[in-house]
């Protein structure tokens, strides 16, 4: 990587929902910016602390402890004084008026785009991405997607349990928002019946009920259902129509958000520390309108508004290996 390009101040903030590593992000950042030098201000509550000139000084010993930490230090928020130009006209005055050479920003595409309307301001903004929705199109991994996958599996182990001791249905809802990513690797992982996702048109009957079936003939007594939480039904909708059609008792259960709690995984920690690095070099080189991302394993920068055109299919090989042989 090349040597810094004039930059001496520069700020992180944390945006959009939480999630497992972002504090092993803002440490990677602020540690690899003393490295260099470079001062660094960490931003509350993401793009309105930006509005709202809502900061701290942060330095290498501030940082201590934050890698196996859940949560954000530093706050987060969905800001929507940024959807608007004053908003954004407020946030780059301050950068300006701080003396930012660079804004780093982690979160999910809302975040991006918060970044985009700043660097278009002539603000150098780079994305990392933070959601455990791993729903950001350029790139593999999301920071947090992990972490909350293993939460979740280590709830699901628990309620089947509970479900072989009844020979019940669990339905259990997991987040997402409007994508199956972490539905699908959950229900992966668990080994689910069925895997209900806003991806894939259900035929209800033949990805729900029959497959409910063919277990009983196979002696399952029970069943785990992963039903994402943007999926077309309702989760409790779901469970009803099971139990209709196959009389099996079922028992809803919703993740929430205690899925997007907890210390980060392994590779949380990793790509977080990782991705962290990379983005304070990225600006230090002159590529101040980018996100970091990771792309068969590298990581890599993509240009926001290409980032942002990118969407990201449901891994369909996952979901087929998976349904083959979870009954
Ligand atoms: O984007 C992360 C996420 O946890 C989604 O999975 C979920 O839909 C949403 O945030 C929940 O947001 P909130 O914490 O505002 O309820």
């Amino acid at each position: 990587m090349e040597s810094n390009k004039g930059i001496r101040r520069i700020a992180v903030l944390t945006s959009g929902g939480d999630a497992p590593g972002m504090n092993a992000v803002v440490r990677a950042v602020v540690r690899t910016a003393c490295a260099n030098n470079i001062e660094v201000l960490g931003i509350n509550r993401g793009y309105s602390g930006l509005i709202n000139n809502d900061f701290h000084k942060l330095g290498a010993r501030s940082v201590d402890g934050l890698l196996q930490r859940g949560g954000t230090i530093l706050y987060t928020a969905r800001c929507m004084e940024m959807l608007t130009e004053e908003g954004v006209q407020r946030a780059a005055n301050n950068c300006r008026y701080l003396g930012l050479d660079g804004l780093i920003c982690c979160g999910g595409d809302g975040t991006y785009r918060g970044a985009l309307a700043l660097s278009r301001q002539g603000v150098p903004c780079v994305g990392i991405p933070g959601t455990i929705d791993n729903d950001i199109g350029c790139t593999e991994y999301t920071i947090g997607f992990d972490t909350a996958t293993n939460t979740a599996i280590r709830c699901i182990d628990k309620l089947r349990d509970t479900m072989q001791s009844h020979e019940r249905i669990s339905v259990v809802e997991v987040m997402g928002r409007r994508a199956g990513h972490l539905a699908l690797n959950v229900g992966c992982a668990v080994g689910a019946a069925a895997i209900l996702v806003p991806e894939r048109e259900a035929d209800f009957e033949h990805d729900v009920v029959e497959r409910i079936r063919a277990g009983r003939i196979n002696q399952r007594n029970h069943h785990i259902i992963i039903v994402a939480e943007g999926y077309a039904m309702s989760t409790q909708e779901v469970a009803d129509k099971v139990q209709a059609e196959t009389g099996m008792d079922t028992r809803v259960t919703i993740l929430g958000h205690i899925q997007r709690g907890g210390a980060p995984s392994a590779k949380d920690r990793i790509q977080a520390t990782r991705m962290g690095y990379y983005a304070v070099h990225a600006l230090m080189e002159g590529r101040g309108k980018c996100i970091v991302a990771m792309q068969r394993g590298e990581i890599v920068d993509i240009p926001i508004e290409e980032a942002l055109e990118m969407k990201k299919p449901l891994d369909e090989a996952m979901y087929a290996a998976e349904q083959s042989i979870s009954i």
